[in-house]
């Protein structure tokens, strides 16, 4: 239905804490796709206490994306998190990130699956600046965000050749591209000036929830990264359904200008 891929432009702006955090919070049915070549990191962060089996997820899901059985080997590579309503799915990623380069045919394969699927379909994308980033998923993306901590210059300027690198692998892809920051510093009508790309949400500084969905620390899913991450569903729906609305000819627009327009054609 929606797929919204997530990535960085160096360092560790907090992507992997950002999309967990939506998929626990956000009100509609969620899959967290782990794409990042770098290596998945629930299954050693967040949901190590439950030892559960690390033969699942991105890579077996791609061998059988190749072979065409993905729809019916799909819901055994998943891990719910809030079974058994399948409302909060993982897709967990590969466990070393040596496997990356083996995902590479598969990735385009990949793009089209997740992004039919019912569910928003959220993917941690990693590092741009990482080997083998999944450009196919990338491109098939309805809206892409990058990941910065808003901190300062020093935490914001590498998104300016992230974006160009972005601008230019994806320049036949509809998606839409998007900031999303992370804590406060500089404010985000600057910081969007600056890199000429709008800020779309930004998420609290707050290292204890945040240490929570790693996996260490005591567990609180009621801090202020929870709540940021749970308001910025409606925001980055709102974005991305004004985009399919301007997309739209115009005759099929549903707006309120509409019938001001057809009497003005008249
Ligand atoms: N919103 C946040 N507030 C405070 N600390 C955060 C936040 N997001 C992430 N962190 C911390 O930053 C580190 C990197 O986060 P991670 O999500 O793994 O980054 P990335 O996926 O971009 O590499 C972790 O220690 C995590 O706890
Ligand atoms: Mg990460």
């Amino acid at each position: 239905m929606t797929l919204i891929a997530m990535v960085s432009a160096k360092g560790s702006p907090g992507v992997s804490t950002a999309a967990l955090a939506f998929t626990l919070t956000w009100p509609a049915p969620t899959l967290l796709a782990e794409c990042d070549p770098a290596g998945g990191d629930l299954l050693s962060g967040y949901l190590a206490r439950y030892e559960l089996p690390t033969d699942r997820g991105v890579l077996p899901l791609a061998s059988a994306a190749l072979r065409g059985t993905a729809e019916q080997d799909f819901l055994s590579q998943l891990i719910d998190l809030d079974s058994p309503k399948r409302e909060r799915l993982v897709l967990p990623g590969i466990t070393d990130p040596a496997q990356a380069a083996s995902l590479q045919p598969a990735w385009a394969h990949l793009g089209d699956f997740l992004a039919n699927l019912p569910q928003t379909v959220l993917v941690d994308c990693g590092r741009l600046s990482a080997p083998h980033p999944p450009w196919p998923v990338l491109v098939r993306a309805d809206l892409v965000l990058l990941v910065l901590r808003a901190h300062s210059i020093r935490t914001i300027s590498p998104g300016v050749p992230a974006l160009s690198r972005l601008r230019r692998e994806m320049k036949d892809s509809p998606a839409h591209l998007g900031l999303m920051l992370i804590g406060g510093g500089i404010a985000a009508r600057e910081i969007a000036r600056h890199l000429v790309t709008p800020v779309l949400a930004r998420l609290a500084w707050d290292p204890s929830t945040a240490a929570a969905l790693c996996g260490s620390g005591r567990g609180r899913r009621t801090g202020p990264l929870m709540r940021t991450a749970a308001t910025a569903y409606g925001s980055l729906h709102a974005s991305l359904a004004a985009r399919r609305q301007a997309a739209q000819p115009i005759e099929r627009r549903d707006t309120d200008t509409l019938p001001a327009v057809k009497a003005a054609a008249r």
